[in-house]
């Protein structure tokens, strides 16, 4: 068991009426990763405002995250985003072009596996936003690598931004080949289709996909996870 201070222990703990211990989620998200993540809302309103957010906003991650992947991800955090949150505070130009600074990234903390059970619940129950969501909108389907690629890269442009496998993409944006395992697939859909609707000022631009192209991009996505888990 893990050396707790006792204040801390207050704060961090409850005890159940069967008189077991257990993790407090929200107490531990207050006290310890409301200081870089926005857990109330509302996104930033102003350019000023995104480039000042410090790590992604968890107020609806309820609607956003696969929960099994939030509880996996606390414990043994890896990086989504190859340039940090916001690129310009880590790249550097080089010979080969933007390289990105890696004296500069920090590692995510990582939370035992009790507190990562907690968390994981507390942030499944952030729901705002479900106005976006329609359950059910994602409908399963398959689409080949090479049109999803085709799409992705030459019609659409998402490839400028995104790695669609490690060292392979722009690098301004999430990685994109785990996208399928980190987020609720009817999240995707509503995201792709409106990006501004959730994150107004996020510099994602809205290629006003139609919903044919919203769900042949879900499908990709999903390819490449299967794929990078292999
Ligand atoms: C020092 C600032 C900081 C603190 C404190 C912090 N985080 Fe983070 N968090 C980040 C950054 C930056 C990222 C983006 C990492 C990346 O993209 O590689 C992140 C990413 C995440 C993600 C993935 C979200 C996504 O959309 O990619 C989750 C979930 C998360 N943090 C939860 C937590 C929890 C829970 C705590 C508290 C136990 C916490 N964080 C504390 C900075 C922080
Ligand atoms: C100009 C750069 C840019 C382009 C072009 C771009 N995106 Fe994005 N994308 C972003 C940014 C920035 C985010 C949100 C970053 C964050 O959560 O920190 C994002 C988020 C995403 C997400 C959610 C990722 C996550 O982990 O939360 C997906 C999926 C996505 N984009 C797919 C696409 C697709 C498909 C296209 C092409 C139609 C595209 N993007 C074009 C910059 C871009």
């Amino acid at each position: 068991m893990r050396i707790i201070k006792p204040w801390a222990a207050a704060l961090l703990l409850t005890v159940s009426s069967a008189g077991v211990v257990a993790a407090d989620g929200e107490a531990i998200l207050k006290a310890q990763c409301n200081s870089c993540h926005n857990l109330e809302g509302p996104a930033p309103a102003t350019l000023h405002e995104l480039w000042q957010r410090q790590a992604p906003d968890l107020f609806y991650a309820g609607n956003k995250y696969q929960a099994a992947w939030l509880e996996r991800w606390l414990q043994q955090p890896t990086t989504i985003r190859p340039a940090g949150m916001f690129y310009v505070d880590h790249i550097k130009a080089g010979s080969a072009g933007d390289q990105i600074d890696a004296s500069t990234m920090r590692p995510h903390s990582a939370l035992s596996a009790a507190d990562a059970k907690a968390v994981a619940a507390a942030l499944m129950e952030r729901k705002a936003r479900s106005d976006l969501v329609v359950a059910g909108s994602y409908v399963p389907g398959t689409i080949s690598r090479s049109s999803g690629e085709m799409m992705f890269d030459k019609f659409k442009g998402c490839l400028a931004c995104h790695e669609i496998e490690p060292g392979y993409g722009g690098l301004s944006g999430p990685e994109v080949y785990t996208v399928a395992q980190r987020l609720q697939a009817d999240y995707l859909v509503s995201f792709l289709s409106r990006p501004q609707a959730w994150d107004p000022k996020i510099f994602m631009p809205d290629k006003h996909l139609s919903d044919g192209d919203v769900q042949k991009f879900v499908h990709y996505l999903r390819l490449l996870s299967v794929e990078a888990r292999q």
